[in-house]
């Protein structure tokens, strides 16, 4: 049930650039103003990757078998776990060409989240948006929600904010109240909602909802009841909507245009959409022009989503492989100047942790490091692992001077 799909297909485009490694920032970020999301780059972070066992129903490392196997993994790169606690870490059937096994870690392990939010402060970037699937909700051993509170204590302890982003996924208006739902997990985390670190904007606690328009099984007039009950309980309400929200609004096909209106701020989802040739176009056009003019109308505020390139091949075999989508650094570094143009409320980083679709930002393996017995996509040998991280916190500081 991966959520955070591709929504149309990538071309594979081959692209040599002169990109640079640029240096880590100097100085030492300082604890961001959780007060108000003005200024700030936010990163998704899956937290999704457990290690398999008969407690753990949801380790997406694997696909259709409970241990990560040849053929049978859900993931196209792998985390550079270098500086990982140990006790997070296990061995894969992966391996390496120095004849190691590569390894994976455990979300579940404090250590791990807390050197997440850790790489977070150390980058310069101002936190996360845990995801929250409907599944979790009601999960036997309440293993997410552990996750979630490691990032409350791991937040607070260096100074980053944090979001709950609720993923429609696994909802369906037929078979479940998902305004109760979510209003009786938000009464039960009120005390991870009281949290210093929990991002507030205009004096309110902010949550995010994605997928609203495109996880179909959620109709529009239950998207109408969610973001109404949210508000009148006193929460800014973002909502995850499709790249193409204006032109749904307009045509007015599917009624979800009465819920976009509805929200405090839209968060168009662009994972997919283009590609490192046609994403300047996109950017003029689309989001410079038509998505600013119609936020400003309806009096709506933005985030822009940002994303390194990516490839889902072995979670989703039906998918191509794609090698060249991060085309060396140069397709993030062109979609972060463009969002930094567009000076949004906060830029969105798609994902932090994300190995399925091959989007994340924090270290993976080199391709030199690449294990031998099953493809997989590594970053590009000549660039440093933490590249993406330097160029976001890059993008979060040009961001946040916009907007002092
Ligand atoms: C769903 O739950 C909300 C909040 O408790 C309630 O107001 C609403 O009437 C319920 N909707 C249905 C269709 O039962």
């Amino acid at each position: 049930m991966f959520t955070k799909l591709f929504l149309s297909s990538l071309g594979v485009v081959a692209l040599q650039s002169s990109l640079g490694l640029a240096a880590p920032s100097a100085q030492k970020p300082q604890a961001v103003d959780t007060s108000t999301l003005n200024g700030h780059f936010f990163v998704g972070y899956q937290a999704w990757f457990r290690k398999p066992h008969e407690d753990n129903g949801n380790s997406h490392w694997t696909t259709d078998l409970p241990t990560p196997e040849v053929g049978h993994v859900g993931v196209d790169t792998i985390p550079d776990v270098t500086g990982y606690p140990k006790e997070c870490l296990f061995d894969t059937p992966f391996i390496k060409p120095n004849g190691k096994a590569a390894q994976f870690y455990t979300n579940d392990c404090e250590g791990v989240v807390d050197l997440h939010f850790k790489m977070m402060r150390d980058y310069g970037i101002s936190g996360a948006f845990l995801q929250r699937f409907y599944g979790y909700i009601n999960e036997a051993n309440g293993g997410w929600e552990k996750i979630l509170r490691y990032s409350k204590t791991a937040a607070e302890k260096y100074g980053r904010g944090f979001v709950i982003e609720y993923d429609l996924n696994g909802a369906a208006t037929s078979s479940t109240n998902v305004t109760a739902t979510y209003l009786a997990d938000l009464a039960a985390l009120s005390d991870i909602i009281a949290s210093k670190a929990y991002m507030r904007h205009n004096g309110k606690p902010v949550i995010e909802i994605w997928g609203m328009g495109i996880v179909s099984s959620v109709t529009a007039a239950d998207g109408i009841a969610i973001v109404t009950a949210l508000k009148r309980a006193g929460y800014y309400v973002i909502l995850g909507v499709q790249q193409a929200w204006h032109a749904e609004l307009v045509e007015d096909r599917t009624g979800y245009g009465a819920v976009f209106k509805l929200a405090d701020m839209l968060q168009p989802w662009t994972v997919g959409s283009y590609n490192n040739d046609n994403y300047q176009g996109f950017h003029d056009g689309r989001q410079a022009v038509e998505d600013k003019n119609a936020l400003r109308e309806l009096g709506i505020a933005s985030s822009v989503v940002v994303w390194p390139g990516g490839s889902n091949a072995n979670s989703n075999p039906g998918s191509s492989f794609d090698p060249n989508s991060r085309a060396h650094g140069d397709f993030y570094r062109k979609q972060l100047a463009g969002a930094v143009d567009l000076k949004p409320t906060f830029i969105f980083g798609a994902m932090f942790d994300e190995n399925n679709e091959g989007t994340a930002i924090y270290p993976i393996l080199h391709t030199k490091d690449l294990p031998t017995n099953q493809r997989f996509l590594g970053i590009d040998d000549d660039m440093a692992a933490d590249s993406y991280l330097t160029m976001a916190g890059g993008a979060a500081a040009k961001l946040a001077a916009a907007w002092a």
